[in-house]
C-alpha cells in the first residue's frame, strides 16, 4: 500500500503546494478544505491525478465535520495540520482584536489542529509509519521579538505547547508529532515580499517529513529540519 497524506487547508498557499509536492512524488493525498471547488489549481491537480487525489470538505473548527470526513477514509500515514489564519496584525488597538476576531484565531490555529488530530487518530494508528506535522510559525517562539500580531503569536505558541502534550500521550503508540515553521512564504498570509515561494517551502517540508521519526517527536523545527526554540 502506498503512503497516504492528509493535508488541511489544501486549496491554496502552502497546503496546495505541499499537495502538488506529494503528487510529484507519486504518493496519495487527501486534500481537506472548506471549499475545494473554489480552487481551480486543486481541481486541476485532481483531474490530472484522479487515482492519487481525494478531496474532502471540512472546516477545522468544526469537530463534527472532521469526524464525518474521517468516516470515508480507510488508511492514513501522514497527517499535516496546515490550515491557519492570521487575524489582527495591527498591535493592541487593532479593532479586530475583539471577541470574534480572537475566537477565530484561537479556534482555527489551536483548536483546529487539536480537533483534526483527534478526528483522524484512529486512521493514523493503522499506519506502519505514522507521522503528524503541525504547521506552526517562528512567530510563536518566545525568542521571536518582532510583530504586533498578539493572538496569532499566542496561537502558534499554544499549538507548539499542545504538540508537546500530544507527543507525551502518543509516545506509547509510537506516533511521532512535530511542529514546523514553513519559512516566510509568498502566500495570501505571507505577502508578496516573503523570501520563499510556496514550491520552495513545500519541497523542504516534504524532505523533512521523510526524516521524522520518534527521536524527533515533541520538538519544533524550521522547514530545513533545524531545531527551533519554542
Ligand atoms: N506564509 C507564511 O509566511 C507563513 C509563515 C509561518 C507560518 N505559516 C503557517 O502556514 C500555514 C499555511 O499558511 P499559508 O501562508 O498557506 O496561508 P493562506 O495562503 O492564507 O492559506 C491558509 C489556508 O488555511 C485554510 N483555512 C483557514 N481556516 C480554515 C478552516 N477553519 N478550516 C479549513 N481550512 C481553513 C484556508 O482555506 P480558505 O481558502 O477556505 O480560507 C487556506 O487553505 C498556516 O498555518 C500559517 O500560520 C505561514
Amino acid at each position: 500500500m502506498g503512503i497516504n497524506y492528509l493535508i488541511t487547508g489544501a486549496n491554496r498557499g502552502i497546503g496546495l503546494a505541499l499537495t502538488a509536492e506529494v503528487l510529484r512524488n507519486k504518493e496519495k493525498v487527501i486534500s481537506l478544505c472548506r471549499e475545494s471547488s473554489d480552487s481551480d489549481e486543486l481541481v486541476s491537480l485532481q483531474n490530472a491525478n484522479p487515482s492519487l487525489v481525494e478531496l474532502c470538505k471540512a472546516d477545522v473548527t468544526d469537530e463534527k465535520d472532521l469526524i464525518n470526513a474521517s468516516k470515508n477514509i480507510e488508511h492514513l500515514d501522514v497527517l499535516v495540520c496546515n490550515a491557519g489564519i492570521m487575524g489582527a496584525r495591527g498591535g493592541m488597538t487593532d479593532k479586530d482584536n475583539d471577541h470574534n476576531g480572537i475566537s477565530d484565531v484561537l479556534m482555527t490555529n489551536v483548536a483546529g489542529p487539536f480537533f483534526t488530530i483527534r478526528a483522524f487518530l484512529n486512521k493514523i494508528k493503522r499506519s506502519e509509519n505514522p507521522k503528524i506535522i503541525i504547521i506552526s510559525s517562528q512567530m510563536g517562539s518566545q525568542k521571536h521579538s518582532g510583530g504586533e500580531s498578539y493572538f496569532y503569536r499566542a496561537s502558534k505558541a499554544a499549538i507548539n505547547n499542545i504538540m508537546i502534550t500530544f507527543s507525551n500521550e502518543l509516545r506509547r503508540s509510537e506516533i511521532p508529532i512535530v511542529s514546523v515553521h514553513p519559512g516566510w512564504v509568498r502566500t495570501e498570509m505571507g505577502g508578496s515580499f516573503a523570501t520563499l515561494s510556496t514550491q520552495e517551502s513545500a519541497r523542504s517540508l516534504y524532505k523533512f517529513i521523510q526524516k521524522i521519526d520518534m527521536t524527533k517527536s515533541g520538538h519544533f523545527y524550521n522547514y530545513d529540519g533545524n531545531k527551533l526554540d519554542l
